[in-house]
């Protein structure tokens, strides 16, 4: 029973001496469970974390350091293994988050080999795991990464409704019908977490120059779109060999992507719909 109940169930028959004795027994009872709960619980579960650290303003190289916290005391995802390193460890450890729960992005970095979320990534029972920053990203400080040309690429696929008329009703929206909003499943779902961008061999070589799965998604997003009038001229601006042929089908996005999207295959529509125009 817990404190609150107890003290519930103790106002309820205040007035009866004998049960007022024997709820005050299991509420003494129970504030003994509790204080000797730590004892049954020092069993301790420890786990190293190689994280990648490098300051900016030490000119040292960068390196991988060991953390280790006791797992029994830990929440069970990466992302608080990284905040209880933080907050009781070492508080210089950078690394973004934000919303904690898969929806902000922030928090994509490289775990164990696999870009992903840290937030929704869970700590795997092994003795060590590392953590580093998103491959082939120039980084800022430990684990946060530059997205700036990643954010400058999807700003070029211009991700937002462009017209050339007027909507029905003047002044207010233009409306979908559900078959047509249907067709944005796959794709408007993506976070721009740059988990798949950063995990394409094409866009390592070519990060200038080849656009990427995310933004090329997103490119793919507004092309499929009804309500969009530039579906032409969205398709011939990235009929190019470098922002979109680039991509050669390895698929190693889909792998990366932890919303379950596919942006290959977003990519290879892409490709038919240049075809056929
Ligand atoms: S399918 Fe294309 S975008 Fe995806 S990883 Fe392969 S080359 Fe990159
Ligand atoms: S497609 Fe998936 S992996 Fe790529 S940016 Fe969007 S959510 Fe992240
Ligand atoms: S903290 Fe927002 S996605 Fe992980």
């Amino acid at each position: 029973m817990s404190t609150g109940l107890v003290r519930r169930a103790i106002s309820r028959v205040s007035s009866n001496p004998a049960s007022k004795l024997l709820f005050a027994r299991a509420h003494a009872s129970e504030v003994q469970a509790q204080q000797v709960e730590p004892k049954a619980q020092d069993n301790s579960k420890l786990k190293t974390f190689s994280i990648y650290r490098w300051n900016p303003d030490n000119p040292s190289k960068p390196e991988l350091k060991d953390y280790q916290i006791d797992l029994k005391d830990c929440g069970p995802m990466v992302l608080d293994a990284l905040i209880k390193i933080k907050n009781e460890i070492d508080p210089t450890l950078t690394f973004r988050r934000s919303c904690r729960e898969g929806i902000c992005g922030s928090c994509a970095m490289n775990i164990d080999g696999c870009n992903g979320l840290a937030c929704l990534t869970k700590i795997e029972s092994g003795e060590a795991s590392t953590v580093t920053p998103l491959p082939h990203m120039f980084v800022i400080k430990d684990l946060v990464v530059d997205m700036t040309n990643f954010y400058n690429q999807y700003k070029s696929i211009e991700p937002w409704l462009k017209r050339k008329t007027p909507p029905p009703v003047p002044g207010k929206e233009v409306p979908q019908s559900k078959k047509d909003r249907a067709k944005l499943d796959g794709m408007y779902e993506c976070i721009l977490c740059a988990c798949c961008s950063t995990s394409c061999p094409s866009y390592w070589w070519n990060p200038e120059s080849y656009l990427g799965p995310a933004a090329l998604l997103h490119a793919h997003r507004w092309i499929s779109d009804s309500r969009d009038e530039y579906t032409k001229e969205r398709l011939d601006a990235i009929n190019d060999e470098f922002k979109l042929y680039r991509c050669h089908t390895i698929l190693n996005c889909a792998r990366a992507c932890p919303k379950g999207l596919n942006p290959g295959k977003q990519i290879t529509t892409i490709k038919q719909l240049q075809l056929s125009s």
